[in-house]
C-alpha cells in the first residue's frame, strides 16, 4: 500500500519468543527497524511454557517457538533450523573425541534447563525415545548460566547452537555424541481465527523473504 511505499508504516510490532530465539530475532530486526522506522517494537522472552501462557492470553502479534503448544488453532510458519548440541568445557577430554555414545555422554554430571523450557521437552522426548536417562548435576533457569557453568567444568549439557552464536562459544565445545544435534525449527505462530495486524503481517512477510542463514560455530568438533 501506499504508506508502506513511502515508509511509513507505522504501530507497534507484539513478539512473544522464546529464549532461544532472542539470540537471533534481534539480528532480524535491525534491519526491519532501518526499513520501517515507523514500527515500534514490543520484545518479550520467556521460555516455551511462558510464552505459550501468553499466548493463550492473546498478548502479542506473533510467537516464535521451536515447539509450539500442539492444542492451539495455530497458523506455523517454520523458518529456520534450530539444532540443539551436546556441548562440555573446552578442556574436557570429550572435547576431541570424533564419537561419543549416547549411553556414555549420559552418565557425565548434566546442567538442565527447568520444566517449561521447550529446550528440555526436546532433550527429554529425544532421551526417553532412547531409554536413556540422565545423570542430572543442576537445574537452571537460564541458557547463560548453562553456558558458564558448563564452560567453568560444572558438568555438560544440551542447548541451542544459538545460544553459542556471536562468540558465546568461547570456552566451549560442541561434543560429538551419538544421535546429535536434536533438530527443532523456530515457527512464527499466530492465532488462527485472529486476523494479523499490518505491521505483524509486515514483519512476517519480511522474515519469509529473506530466509536467514544460520552462523556455523567454530566449537564444532574436528574445526580448528
Ligand atoms: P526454551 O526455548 O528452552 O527457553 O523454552 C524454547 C525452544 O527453543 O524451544
Amino acid at each position: 500500500d501506499m504508506a508502506d511505499l513511502q515508509g511509513l508504516k507505522q504501530g507497534t510490532l507484539r513478539l512473544g519468543v522464546v529464549t532461544t530465539a532472542k539470540y537471533f530475532i534481534p539480528h532480524l530486526l535491525g534491519d526491519f527497524c532501518e526499513r520501517y522506522p515507523q514500527i515500534e517494537i514490543d520484545f518479550k522472552v520467556g521460555n516455551r511454557q511462558q510464552v505459550i501462557d501468553r499466548l493463550s492470553e492473546g498478548r502479542d502479534d506473533l510467537y516464535v517457538f521451536s515447539h509450539p503448544p500442539l492444542d492451539a488453532p495455530l497458523t506455523l510458519h517454520p523458518f529456520l533450523d534450530n539444532p540443539l548440541v551436546a556441548i562440555a568445557s573446552a578442556e574436557h577430554p570429550w572435547a576431541k573425541r570424533q564419537h561419543i555414545p549416547l549411553e556414555e555422554f549420559a552418565t557425565a554430571p548434566f546442567l538442565i534447563r527447568e520444566p517449561g523450557s521447550g529446550t528440555r521437552y526436546a532433550m527429554e522426548r529425544f532421551l526417553r525415545q532412547r531409554g536413556i536417562k540422565l545423570n542430572v548435576r543442576m537445574t537452571v533457569e537460564s541458557n547463560e548460566a548453562i553456558r558458564h557453568s558448563v564452560m567453568s567444568g560444572l558438568g555438560v549439557s544440551i542447548l541451542s547452537r544459538h545460544t553459542l552464536a556471536f562468540g558465546g562459544d568461547a570456552g566451549l565445545a560442541i561434543l560429538a555424541v551419538e544421535g546429535l544435534p536434536i533438530f527443532s525449527q523456530w515457527t512464527m505462530a499466530h492465532h488462527k481465527g485472529k486476523p494479523l495486524s499490518p505491521v505483524a503481517r509486515t514483519f512476517l512477510d519480511w522474515v519469509e523473504q529473506r530466509p536467514p542463514s544460520v552462523e556455523i560455530s567454530k566449537a564444532a568438533p574436528g574445526a580448528s
